[in-house]
């Protein structure tokens, strides 16, 4: 006989359906009612909502491991479209670096289109030691290029890679891709960059 505080040995089993149909990558149905739960507003438009090859393949695999050889092919081809800088000068200003790293205005709904976009980083990282109010989703950047051995080329390559496309050196990044993406220009990137590898920068002191 089941009396009430009883576990129902069905339980389990239904648990582990539901896990199951959680894990399921989202249908086309599931999109389509995720879209009519948005609504545009000012230069924010729906269309932010469409997902690029990657970024389906990356909610394909949301809940379970991406296959080497994908990943591995997603990587390569936003390798292939990094730009470098023309003038092979990667480090600019870390004065307006800062600036761009503490800036979060651009691209929200509340911005108009000719709002100068930041970078946002604090969001996600620490760096510089003065500034208390940042986010730990990505690794802390403090002392950047001094723990690496300073601005050497492959570790300047590889920080503008990453900041360009950060996809192509970890395909489902959830950083954004702020070259690929346009979000800071070519000077601003090389500002941040600064930031984070110019010896003189306060965050290698
Ligand atoms: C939404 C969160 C987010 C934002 C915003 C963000 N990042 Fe990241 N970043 C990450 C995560 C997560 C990682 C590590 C995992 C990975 O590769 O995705 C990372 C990794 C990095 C790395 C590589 C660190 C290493 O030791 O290899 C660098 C450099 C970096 N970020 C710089 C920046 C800069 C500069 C900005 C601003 C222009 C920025 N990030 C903005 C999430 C973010």
């Amino acid at each position: 006989m089941t009396t009430p505080h009883m576990i129902h040995p069905a339980r389990p089993l239904l648990l582990a359906f539901c896990v199951a149909l959680l894990a399921l990558p989202a249908a086309a149905d599931d999109l389509a009612n995720f879209k009519a739960s948005f609504a545009e507003k000012g230069i924010a438009k729906l269309d932010r909502l469409d997902q690029s090859a990657l970024q389906k393949a990356c909610s394909d695999y949301a809940q379970r491991p991406l296959p080497a050889k994908l990943r591995a092919k997603l990587e390569k081809a936003e390798l292939e479209a990094v730009k470098f800088p023309a003038d092979g000068k990667y480090l600019g200003d870390w004065k307006e670096g800062e600036k761009i790293a503490q800036n979060g205005r651009g691209l929200q709904f509340s911005d108009d289109a000719k709002t100068a976009n930041g970078g946002n980083c604090y969001a996600c990282h620490q760096i510089s030691a003065t500034e208390i109010a940042f986010g730990n989703i990505g690794p802390s950047l403090a002392a950047y290029g001094k723990l690496r051995g300073g601005p050497t080329e492959a570790l300047v390559r590889y920080t503008w890679t990453k900041l360009y496309s950060s996809h192509a050196v970890n395909a489902c990044s959830v950083m954004p891709r702020y070259g690929a993406a346009g979000i800071l220009s070519e000077q601003q990137m090389k500002d941040v960059m600064a930031l984070l590898l110019d010896p003189q920068s306060p965050i290698n002191q």
